[in-house]
């Protein structure tokens, strides 16, 4: 049986409201408008005009819009919401829209802290419905053929991503704490659990801010992991790096008993593998090779997170980016923030023991802090 309620139907175009008509709105009502399996029927904003304005340069207007999630949904028989508000906004929202009994798909980060994501796993429970976070960056089919490449390595040592980038976002960016952690790097963090399938226990992160930068606080860090099966994952980025920038995905090399495999972050992994006739022979590299596409072809980026969520209301099969196993993507940006700032290692169980008590303490609803109450250790939240 599904964890949440499903579809009544798995062919009637889904009728979804987007909540947050910003900059990333703006991708979300293309994606949807270009997905036959969904309706977009209405678009929420505490600004009217932005939604109004936004649905005007679609060519939608007459498109309802409103200011409550909950009021227009029922106005026009949504059966989903696709939440792109400001991450401060994310809990409020996707709580209000699960309590009046609709799906939620919600760009990431879930939520500003480890804390308030316990409270949307356990809301999600409550209400019993699909809370999905959109990581856009798992849905590549070069980054699919890379994990199929990956998964033939056998034991993996090392994982490393390196990011290099130079953006003058301007705005909140050049202000904001731990820029590149917070605001970046959960992507690569969250990528690198899709790849070797290892959730994180432990980090030690290290982040300073280079002489030239322009961001107002830390733009660059490195981040040593440990993952649950023993890889060590390394991410070395920074925000302020002219001249030869990697991809936005950045640049990634798994080390494996079976070889090594690379990734640009753009076009076709590459992989070498090694094979010994007997123990005491030395391995002998056996091919380089760009690796053929072996991922079926589909959608990618946020159109991928989108069919993804539609697929798994229809099916009630839990999807990748569903809020309980994104928790652990979180914890990694959290331990990493902390790991910099007291200059220790840190315990990603330790970060979501006290994100949980912290929960347990300042949850309002009390559905939702009973099924807090019952997790007593991070092992007792579960994934789905
Ligand atoms: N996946 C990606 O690559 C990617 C890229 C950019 C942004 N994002 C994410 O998308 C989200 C939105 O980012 P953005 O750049 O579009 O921000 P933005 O500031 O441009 O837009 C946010 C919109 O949400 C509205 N809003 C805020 N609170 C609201 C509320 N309570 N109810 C209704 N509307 C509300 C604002 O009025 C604004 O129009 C963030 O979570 C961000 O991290 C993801």
């Amino acid at each position: 049986m599904a964890a949440f309620q499903t579809l009544a139907s798995a062919t009637e175009p889904v009728r979804m409201v987007l909540v947050g008509a910003g900059g990333m709105g703006k991708q979300w009502i293309a994606a949807l408008t270009a997905n036959a399996d969904v309706d977009l029927v209405g678009v929420v904003d505490l600004d009217m005009d932005a939604a109004r304005a936004a649905l005007d340069a679609a060519g939608l207007d007459g498109t309802p819009v409103g200011t409550s999630v909950s009021a227009l949904a029922a106005e026009t028989g949504a059966h989903a919401v696709v939440n792109v508000t400001v991450p401060v906004a994310h809990h409020p929202v996707n709580v209000e829209a699960m309590f009046a009994g609709l799906p939620v798909l919600c760009e990431k980060p879930a939520a500003p802290t480890v804390s308030l994501a316990l409270s949307l796993a356990a809301s999600a429970e409550a209400a019993g419905q699909l809370l999905m976070i959109s990581q856009s960056r798992r849905y590549y089919q070069s980054l699919a053929a890379f994990r199929s490449e990956v998964g033939g390595l056998g034991d993996i040592g090392m994982v490393t991503t390196e990011f290099f980038k130079a953006p003058r976002f301007g705005g909140f960016r050049d202000e904001m704490q731990h820029v590149l952690l917070v605001d970046m790097a959960i992507h690569a963090f969250d990528v690198a659990r899709y790849l070797v399938e290892q959730d994180p226990v432990a980090v030690y992160c290290d982040e300073f801010n280079p002489s030239w930068s322009w961001y107002r606080a830390d733009a660059a860090a490195t981040a040593v992991f440990e993952l649950s099966g023993g890889t060590r994952y390394v991410y070395t980025g920074s925000w302020c790096s002219d001249g030869l920038e990697t991809s936005w995905n950045g640049s990634w090399r798994v080390s494996g008993a079976g070889g090594t495999a690379t990734w640009d972050g753009e076009g076709q992994p590459t992989v070498e593998r090694v094979s010994a006739s007997s123990a005491d022979d030395a391995p002998t590299a056996t091919a380089v090779s760009e690796s053929a596409d072996a991922a079926a072809a589909g959608p990618e980026e946020i159109a991928g997170s989108l069919a993804e969520f539609v697929s798994a209301l229809r099916t009630g099969e839990t999807p990748s980016g569903e809020i309980h196993s994104n928790i652990y993507s979180l914890a990694m940006v959290e331990a990493a923030v902390t790991s910099a700032e007291t200059h220790q290692r840190v315990l990603i169980d330790d970060v979501i023991t006290a994100a949980l008590a912290d929960a347990k303490a300042n949850e309002r609803n009390d559905a939702v802090r009973a099924i807090l109450e019952g997790w007593e250790s991070p092992a007792a939240i579960g994934k789905r």
